[in-house]
Parts: C-alpha cells; structure tokens; sequence
C-alpha cells in the first residue's frame, strides 16, 4: 500500500468537512491500494475550537507543505493562498481548490498549471454538483450556444427566506451561521462571487483566458421585500441569475437579479442549491441542479478531485 501525504490549508466549513469525508472514504482509497495521511492543517488561530477528527495535525505554519504530495486549499481570499500555492505549482505538484476568488482574479498565475493539468477545482462552481468535469470533458464535442444559471447559495437563501417573508439582514445572518456566506459577504450580495464562478465556466466553454473583468455584474443588495413578494403574486420568483452568451464576434456574459417563471429549471426547490441550463448545439439542452453552498456538499467535490488524482485523471483543463 502507498501512503499519499496531503496537506489541507484551512480547517473551516469546507477544511473540517475534508478531514471528516477523508475519514469517512478511508474504505475507497485503501481498495485503491492508497493511504490518505495528513501532514498539516494549516490555520490561523491554533486556539479556536474546531470539529476535527483526534491526532489531527493543526499548524500555523506552512512549512509541512514541502512534504505533502498533494494539497487541498479551503482558506478563502487571494494573496494568501496564491503565495502558499503558487512555489508548489511550480514544483510541478497538484492542487485542488474550492477558491473561485482566486481562480478567476488570478489566472495569469494559475493558466498554465491547469493546462498542464495539475489544478483541480471541481468544488468552486457548484460544489458538490459536477458541472466543472462535464464541461472540461464530454461537453467539449458539442458547440456551445449559451448558459443561464444560479450559482450562489447564499442569495439563493437570502431570496427564498424572504419570499417567506424574513427580512433581508436576518436572512443573510442566517446563510452565514449555516457556513454558505463569504467573507466578508458583500461578495455573495453584490454579485460578485457568482461573477467568479462564472468566469470560471467560461473558460471552459467561451475562451481559455476570460477574463472576470468582462463579466457586468449587478446584486441582489436593491431587491426589496416587496419586489420578492410582487413576483411571488405574479408566479415569479427573484433569483440571481448569470449568463453567458455569443454577442457578435465575443461573449456577453452578465450577472443580474431576474423574475423567472417558478416553472424555470433555474427555480428549484432548497434554499442553498443551485442550477445551471446548458445549451450545445449537438448536446442540446441540460440542466444541472443540486446543492452549491456547504461544508460537506464541497467537501465531497474536494474529495472527489482527490480520487481523480490518486486514479490518474488530469485535473480541468480549460480551453487552450
Ligand atoms: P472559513 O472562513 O470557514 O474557513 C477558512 C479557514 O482558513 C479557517 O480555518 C482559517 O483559519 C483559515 N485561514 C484563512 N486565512 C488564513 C491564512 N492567511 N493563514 C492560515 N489560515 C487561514 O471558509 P470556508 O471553509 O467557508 O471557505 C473556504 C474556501 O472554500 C473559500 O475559498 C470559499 O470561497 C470556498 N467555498 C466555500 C463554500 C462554502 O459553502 N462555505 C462552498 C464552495 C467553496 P482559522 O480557523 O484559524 O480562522
Ligand atoms: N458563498 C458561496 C455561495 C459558497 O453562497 O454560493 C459556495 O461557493
């Protein structure tokens, strides 16, 4: 049997979740012949009380990374995990990351390592529900034509609470006690974190360097009470809706609060999932919906992105 060394940087909703769902599939990865052991944690506050299985291996310092085969990064914000992460791409070793921040504002620093294959990063759109590998893959023979999607949770909470009449702030409080919120969460709000993640999914099906520059984005912060309860007696339902589209020679891709038809596939029930239509001219039209915000639903993708590399899939390789 080998041993495979991970290290896992954060010990948050996602990083706990990991080292629960690393236990949990010990099972799967010893039939593959495999031993998950981790080598360090690394968090911030050594002190803070965490739900972390016995033994594990908590650090504030990164210096255990030169010892892991692979890392599996769920510390949120930029510069942080670009300077951890960046030394060990180059070394020519793997990374899964859930960071859509990241991966969309920094791809100058990140294209070249997923073209050769070494970043994984089904968790960032959706979490736990595949769409990142579909399009990375099968998807790829057919010609795209567009996408409409709901990819935050935590506006998709926000809205659905308030089209049960809760106000605004006592919403997203709640969406951020349940682990869905960024921080800070004025990402989710203005739109932003859905404008990452489907920079994201454009690379996959627009072009290999889109850039998040190009994606207008507007938040639910103006969505009123009244406006969710005005749809509601109309059929309709607010959600945050992104889309990617051909526009003469380029892509128009745009972030924006809509009122949808409860009977649009983009209108699922369960207040943190979320959807997405894809359209290709040979494939036709899918429809992919389930849980997008969590600690688990994400690990599981994260998880998922480890199997895929001790079984020797490459991670997602965008357009060249
Ligand atoms: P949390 O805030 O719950 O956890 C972040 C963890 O990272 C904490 O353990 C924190 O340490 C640690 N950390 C942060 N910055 C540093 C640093 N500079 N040095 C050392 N440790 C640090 O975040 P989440 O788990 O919710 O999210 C993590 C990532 O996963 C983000 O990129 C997020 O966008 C992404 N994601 C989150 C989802 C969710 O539903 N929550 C879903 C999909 C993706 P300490 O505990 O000591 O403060
Ligand atoms: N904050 C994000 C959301 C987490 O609410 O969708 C999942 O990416």
């Amino acid at each position: 049997r080998r041993t495979v060394t991970v290290g896992l940087l954060g010990c948050g909703t996602v990083g706990q979740n990991v080292l629960r769902l690393l236990e949990r599939r010990r099972d799967i990865f010893a039939s593959m012949g495999v031993e998950v052991e981790v080598a360090g944690v690394l968090v911030r506050d050594l002190n803070r009380e965490r739900d972390v299985p016995p033994g594990t291996p908590l650090r504030d310092d990164p210096a255990f990374l030169q010892e892991c085969a692979v890392v599996i990064e769920a510390l949120g914000g930029i510069e942080a995990p670009l300077a951890l992460l960046a030394p060990y791409l180059r070394s020519g070793r793997p990374v899964i990351t859930a960071n859509k921040a990241l991966l969309a504002e920094r791809w100058d620093e990140l294209q070249g390592h997923a073209l050769a294959g070494r970043l994984y990063y089904e968790a960032a759109v959706m979490a736990g529900t595949p769409v990142i590998g579909p399009m990375s893959t099968v998807l790829r023979a057919s010609t795209f034509t567009r996408l409409q999607a709901v990819l935050n949770g935590t506006c998709n909470y926000v809205l659905s609470q308030m089209e049960a009449g809760k106000p605004y702030a006592e919403a997203l409080a709640q969406a951020q006690a349940l682990g869905y919120a960024e921080d800070p969460p004025t990402l989710d709000i203005g739109g932003f974190d859905t404008a990452h993640k489907l920079t994201v999914l454009a690379r996959f099906c627009a072009h290999g360097d889109f850039p998040y520059s190009a994606v207008e984005t507007q938040g639910i912060e103006d969505v009123t009470l009244e406006d969710v309860q005005e749809a509601k007696a109309a059929g309709q339902r607010i959600k945050l809706v992104a889309e990617l589209r051909p526009d003469g020679d380029g892509w128009h891709a745009h972030v924006s609060p809509q009122r949808l038809p409860v009977t649009h596939p983009l209108c699922n029930e369960g207040a943190s999932r979320n959807a997405l239509v894809y359209e290709g001219e040979e494939c036709g039209p899918l429809i992919f919906a389930g849980g997008g915000a969590g600690g688990m639903v994400t690990a599981s993708a994260m998880v998922g992105d480890l199997l895929d590399w001790v079984i020797g899939f490459p991670g997602h390789v965008p357009l060249h």
